[in-house]
């Protein structure tokens, strides 16, 4: 994405398909992205057909692996200007709606925030009818109204950004991107 250099993207991806080779193929496209994953993106990633071993060879991947997400020290070392999550399962969006970060991506969105570093979000389940593309073919998916609620909740959080589609996400990238970050526009708790 030109106009994009020099900003770092920590990317979190949750357990979902919903557009993930959109996803993956919005990354790809960014200078300077390293992987965060749940245990569950892991696996799905596979189900999908992007083993992680893959991934590494285009980026650099931190998996969830221990109990206290060592990688979160690197946002308080500064080196990242935005996080995404994208896709966010219905799981995760709850958690982070609620202050919980017991996963690696929960936490990365929960440390974020507290470095006062902006997060886009790509929540799958943001309209009551949607179609998503499962390993065996495209399927209908009714989310719940609770997972409505907390989709709404969530974008009305601080330094939350939510985008619904891959569209949105593209558009929402290159804005986030070509603008100073909110930790270099202001003075951060993070800073050294
Ligand atoms: C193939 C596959 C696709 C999935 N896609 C979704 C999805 O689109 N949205 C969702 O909320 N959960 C989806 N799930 C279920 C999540 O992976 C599961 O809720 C998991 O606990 C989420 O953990 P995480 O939020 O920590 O990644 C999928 C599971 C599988 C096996």
């Amino acid at each position: 994405m030109p106009g994009t250099e020099g900003k770092r993207v920590a990317w979190g991806i949750t357990g979902s398909g919903h557009f993930l080779p959109e996803c993956l193929s919005l990354a790809e496209r960014l200078p300077a992205v390293d992987l965060f994953l749940s245990r569950a993106a892991a696996e799905v990633l596979q189900v999908y057909g992007y083993p992680v071993r893959e991934l590494q060879a285009r980026f650099r991947v931190f998996r969830d692996s221990a109990a206290s997400a060592p990688p979160v020290g690197l946002f308080y070392e500064g080196r990242y200007d935005l996080v995404v999550v994208a896709p966010a399962t219905s799981n995760s969006v709850a958690k982070m709606v609620y202050g919980i970060s017991d996963t690696l991506v929960t936490n990365i969105y929960a440390q974020a925030g507290k470095c006062r570093i902006p997060s886009l979000v790509f929540a799958c389940d943001a309209s009551p009818e949607l179609v998503t593309e499962a390993p065996g073919g495209p399927v209908p998916v009714y989310p719940r109204p609770i997972d409505l609620r907390n989709t709404e909740a969530l974008a009305g959080l601080a330094f939350t950004e939510v985008v619904v589609d891959p569209d949105g996400l593209a558009r929402a990238l290159s804005t986030r991107l070509r603008q100073p970050s909110v930790s270099s526009a202001q003075p951060s708790p993070c800073d050294p």
